[in-house]
């Protein structure tokens, strides 16, 4: 199977982007690996510290392992806004495929720093897992602020404050800072940069889906030459999805639709009485393969498996 860093450039090359579906369990995995199966994609499967606290870091390994195995799907999976370094090396030991530090809170030497840590430690792994055809685990870096942490339906008005843009001469300052030199006149660095760009952690229930600051997408995309990542992706007008992977978007995020969907679904079906998991559940994946499904075509990643 090709890795990860193979997907990212081809869809970086072709002009796609590979979703990223968090999960929090077996049933909301199963159905959206079912989605990727029906339309040949690729996927990453993305979990929080919080997601990957609940269900285990191993859990989480193994059960890519067995879906990978089980499809012959490039299925991916990544640790989504880790908070420290300690957290990260865990997912990395454990198999994670990739790891996305999330520094944004901090001031920008300091995310500087410990995101090189990450670097170095995940290029490395390579060494200690023995070269096996694989690459390096992969590393996600952050550099402006998504706007909210949380993944839920705000009933107010969501406005990103311009202040939390990624600033596109600290992009770059990042990019250069975080890069190392590995001999033989190679360079290893963060592979994919997040960057906030107007979207947010969420979804807004007045129906005002948040829309991408093109303008500064494109600014940055001038500016710094790795693929980039498309964090709050939930409920973000199809237009902009389609014109941000124009300007270098590679991976997109989304769990608040699959949440909102999965419980959702699983309110209206426990409230006919049903205490039988295997009956109650499969509605509730239903909705959820459903999300995956439109947003997999939505990024253009349909049969590129
Ligand atoms: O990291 C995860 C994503 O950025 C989730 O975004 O809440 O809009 O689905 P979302
Ligand atoms: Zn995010």
């Amino acid at each position: 199977m090709k890795n990860l860093k193979y997907y990212l450039q081809k869809a970086y090359k072709e002009g796609w982007a590979i979703g990223q579906f968090n999960f929090s369990d077996f049933s909301e995995l199963k159905a959206i690996v079912n989605s990727a199966v029906s339309l040949k994609s690729p996927i990453v499967l993305g979990t929080s510290e919080g997601e990957s606290g609940f269900i285990g870091l191993e859990e989480a390994v193994l059960m890519r392992n067995l879906l990978r195995k089980k499809t012959g799907l490039p299925i991916f999976l990544n640790l989504d806004h880790g908070k420290s370094f300690e957290y990260l090396k865990k997912a990395i030991d454990e198999g994670y495929d990739m790891v996305h530090f999330d520094g944004s809170k901090l001031p920008l030497e300091e995310n500087i720093k410990i995101s090189k840590e990450v670097v170095k430690y995940a290029k490395w792994t390579l060494l200690r897992r023995g070269f096996g055809g694989q690459e390096g685990v992969l590393v996600e870096g952050e550099v402006g602020r998504i706007g909210t942490d949380a993944s839920r339906i705000y009933q107010e008005k969501f406005e990103i404050k311009e202040e939390f843009l990624t600033k596109p001469e600290e992009a770059v300052e990042y990019v250069k800072k975080t890069s190392l030199r590995q001999g033989f006149g190679r360079q290893a660095g963060v592979d994919v940069l997040a960057v906030s760009v107007g979207t947010f952690h969420g979804i807004d229930a007045m129906g005002e889906s948040p829309h991408i600051r093109l303008d500064r997408l494109k600014e940055i995309r001038e500016k710094i030459n790795i693929p980039m990542v498309l964090h709050g992706g939930s409920g973000t007008p199809e237009n902009d999805i389609k014109e941000s992977i124009k300007l270098g978007i590679v991976k997109i995020n989304i769990n608040t639709e699959i949440r909102k969907a999965f419980a959702e679904r699983l309110l209206q079906d426990l409230q006919k009485g049903e205490i039988v998991p295997y009956k109650f559940l499969p509605g509730a994946m239903e909705a959820v393969s459903k999300v995956v499904e439109d947003e997999i075509r939505l990024f253009g990643s349909e049969n590129k498996a």
